[in-house]
């Protein structure tokens, strides 16, 4: 069976790499790897792959940065000579980012089985473009691979074939622990001039509605400042952000991140790579984020985690975690904080099935997929 996986942007690298392990071996399995160049920096992609020990992909299609319209249109425009000469049996896309739905389009517009992996989350809110991509992609999907219930749920009322539809866990959980020696010896503490039982909380942000308006953006960043007296804030700064933030005045190298972290401040660093990230966010007392997956990964490091958008598509994060979703008002963002930060941090046990084997559950379909088509 030819499977033709496609990754393009930083989340899409954590969730490929457990599943390219999986599948290398596999004596009825040829995988190939196609990065559409979506993400394209040292620290946005290369690094992912060094820490997570990807392959080097096959085909580099390189889109680059661009609109939404451009940057999908020309995935499909360069996969689809690729998906022509090399005839895949399958292609899987993960996750729900323009290259997704991209690659999603141009492999069932070919007539070639599409697996989505983390199929069925929804935020029900469309201003999100990633709401669209995961809308869509699951629409023509063949095989919908869901991370948690509500997953199953939303495709189902969606009218998805109960039958294409496996609840397999979560690959984020299982890159999670299959490099959790190598984060475990991070040395980001050192370099932050962190002492190893030091208490700080992280600061990730990227969604367009929080930092494309100059305005919410410096909202956000005042109380986030205003928080840092109470707690040092370390803030990982996307590329997206960082020229806004050079705009603001704000997030200059006039300060040393450890001399900030010392005297209570905020310490805006560069895009950390993942093993330093997973590290960081670790031995946090509070992560405050819009991204999707760290709200799992926190969870299932069981640090608490706000999360600065109006809703989330994990609810098992809520319901089984440690998330709360708070939006982004001022007020709201420092409240929340100060009470998380003054209740000791809660253990629960993770939500079903982030065992650390779900690419394992996922070659299993795939395999008893290939077989079937075969026998038919
Ligand atoms: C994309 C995904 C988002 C995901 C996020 C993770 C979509 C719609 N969005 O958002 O779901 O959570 O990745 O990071 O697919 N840039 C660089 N170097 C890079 C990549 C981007 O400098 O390697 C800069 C460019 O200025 C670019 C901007 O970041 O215009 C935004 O990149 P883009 O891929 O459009 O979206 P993200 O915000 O990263």
């Amino acid at each position: 069976m030819r499977i033709a996986n496609i990754v393009g942007a930083r989340p899409n690298f954590v969730k490929i790499a457990p599943l390219i392990r999986a599948m290398t071996g596999k004596p009825t399995l040829a995988p190939t790897l196609i990065h559409t160049g979506q993400h394209y920096d040292q620290a946005m992609s290369e690094r992912f792959f060094q820490d997570l020990e990807i392959r080097p992909p096959d085909f580099n299609l390189e889109v680059g940065s661009g609109s939404h319209a451009v940057q999908t249109a020309q995935v499909m425009q360069r996969l689809d000579p690729i998906l022509e000469a090399s005839r895949p049996d399958l292609v899987l896309v993960v996750g729900d980012v323009n290259s997704t739905v991209a690659a999603a389009i141009t492999a069932a517009k070919r007539g070639i089985t599409v697996a989505h992996v983390e199929a069925g989350l929804r935020s029900f809110d469309r201003s999100m473009p990633e709401e669209i991509n995961r809308i869509l992609t699951d629409a023509i999907a063949d095989l919908l691979f869901v991370t948690e219930e509500s997953g199953r749920d939303n495709l189902m009322r969606e009218g998805i074939d109960p039958a294409r539809i496996h609840f397999v866990g979560n690959v984020m959980i299982d890159a999670l622990e299959g490099s959790r020696r190598q984060w475990e010896r991070s040395s980001i503490f050192d370099r932050l001039g962190l002492e190893p039982n030091a208490t700080y909380a992280v600061l990730t942000l990227h969604r367009p509605s929080n930092v494309d308006e100059p305005g919410v953006l410096a909202n956000l960043l005042e109380t986030i400042e205003t928080l840092a007296r109470h707690i040092p804030i370390v803030f990982p700064v996307h590329p997206r952000v960082q020229e806004r933030l050079a705009r603001q005045g704000r997030g200059g190298a006039t300060t040393e991140p450890a001399d900030r972290l010392r005297s209570k401040g905020v310490a805006y660093i560069d895009p950390l790579g993942y093993l330093d990230f997973v590290a960081l966010v670790s031995r946090a007392r509070l992560v405050l984020t819009d991204s999707g997956g760290i709200q799992e990964e926190a969870t299932f490091l069981q640090v608490p985690c706000l999360t600065l958008r109006n809703a989330t598509e994990r609810p098992v994060t809520v319901t089984h975690g440690t998330n709360r979703i708070i939006g982004s008002d001022p007020g709201r963002i420092l409240d929340e904080a100060l009470q998380a930060l003054a209740k000791p941090p809660c253990h629960i046990g993770p939500p079903p099935l982030w065992d650390g084997h779900a690419a394992e559950r996922i070659i299993e379909v795939l395999v008893a997929h290939g077989r079937a088509t075969r026998s038919t």
